[in-house]
């Protein structure tokens, strides 16, 4: 079922010109001008409710700003956008209610109270029932574990257990649907972990949909099930993690592996082999070969395999092989 529709949206932000030069900057304090800055360019795509969705793209190219649009604190240029059936910068109380937005850079706790108090605050802002709100809590403290640091100040708290306490105090009203910019952004692997699974868990739970942007490649590899690319405002790519991939010919894995012996030069069809004395190097394309099969091949040649680990092609080559040879805005073919 659809929840999220985007049609045609366009964001220009009105910009101040900065005036080089003396003259120049003074005649600017007297007369302003200004200039257009396009942020998000024809921008189409629908979401369906439970998706996990990685909206990815590199810096400036539009992601926080298409986030704002939908969770109703920016107006867009031209378009239309539909969330719940609601048009969020129309309706923004309907909207909030149903939403919750999460920025990696900003905190929506109360800096010197206690978390519980935002957590007390929270309820009266949502009207949240008693008997939701405590289990709720129950339930969001059980699984991101906040429950150790639930008396003590914003201030006090380290990034990761503040940004646990974030997520708690946006999630106790049960959002249909999450915008998370940048959740993990300075977290540490552990911390990073627990906020992904996080995730996870709401998401099979509450079938809650969820928008994602990070530039950490792997929250979107271990949330997502599909991705949108933007980039300079344009949407170059929707669709799944793997047909990305594919279209970059990105299938490219290595198995690396340790043999007894040094062994002698031999070939195995579809692989290309490093050699270096008895570590082997083996690239193929996992559409072409599989690792039993190229195994079995070292097998009958009467290779003792000791030890083998099997490298796949990672989001994080297909993104940087986007980024780096792609005209800017250019759209990636399906
Ligand atoms: N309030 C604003 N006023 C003027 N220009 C803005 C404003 N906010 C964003 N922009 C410009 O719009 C473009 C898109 O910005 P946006 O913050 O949406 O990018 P982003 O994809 O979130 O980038 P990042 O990965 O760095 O967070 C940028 O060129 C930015 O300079
Ligand atoms: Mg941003």
């Amino acid at each position: 079922m659809e929840i999220i529709r985007v049609e045609n949206l366009g964001k220009t932000y009105k910009i101040q010109k900065n005036n080089q030069g003396f003259i120049k900057s003074f005649t600017s304090l007297i007369k302003k001008e200004w200039e257009q800055k396009v942020a998000l360019d024809n921008i189409n795509f629908t979401i369906n409710k439970g998706d996990i969705v990685g909206y990815i793209g590199p810096n400036g190219a539009g992601k926080s700003t298409t986030i704002k649009i939908l969770a109703g604190i920016l107006h867009p240029s031209v378009g239309q956008v539909l969330v719940n059936g609601i048009v969020p910068y129309k309706e923004r109380i309907k909207n909030a209610r149903r939403i919750a937005l999460v920025t990696g850079q900003r905190t929506n706790l109360f800096w010197d109270l206690p978390i519980i108090d935002t957590f007390n605050l929270m309820k009266r802002v949502y009207k949240i029932p008693q008997d939701k709100f405590k289990k709720n809590l129950d339930m969001l403290t059980d699984i991101i574990g906040v429950g150790e640091f639930i008396n003590t100040p914003a201030r006090q708290l380290s990034l990761g257990q503040r940004m646990r306490a974030d997520i708690v105090a946006v999630m106790l009203h049960d959002p249909d649907i999450v915008y998370l910019d940048e959740p993990t952004i300075g977290l540490d692997v552990v911390a990073k972990d627990s906020v992904r699974n996080f995730f996870k868990a709401i998401n099979e739970q509450k079938n809650t949909t969820i928008i994602l942007t990070s530039h950490d490649l792997e929250d979107i590899e271990r949330l997502c099930n599909r991705v949108i690319v933007i980039d300079n405002g344009k949407l170059v790519y929707s669709g799944d993690i793997k047909h990305l991939m594919s279209q970059y010919g990105n299938e490219i894995c290595t198995l690396c592996i340790t043999v007894e012996d040094d062994t002698e030069d031999f070939e195995i069809d579809g692989c290309d082999i490093e050699r270096n004395l008895n570590k082997l190097k083996l690239k193929f394309n996992r559409n072409s070969a599989t690792p039993p099969v190229i195994l079995n091949r070292l097998l009958e040649r009467g290779i003792k395999v000791v030890d083998f680990t099997l490298n796949e092609p990672c989001l994080e080559d297909t993104i940087k092989v986007i980024y780096g040879s792609k005209e800017v805005g250019e759209p990636i073919h399906k």
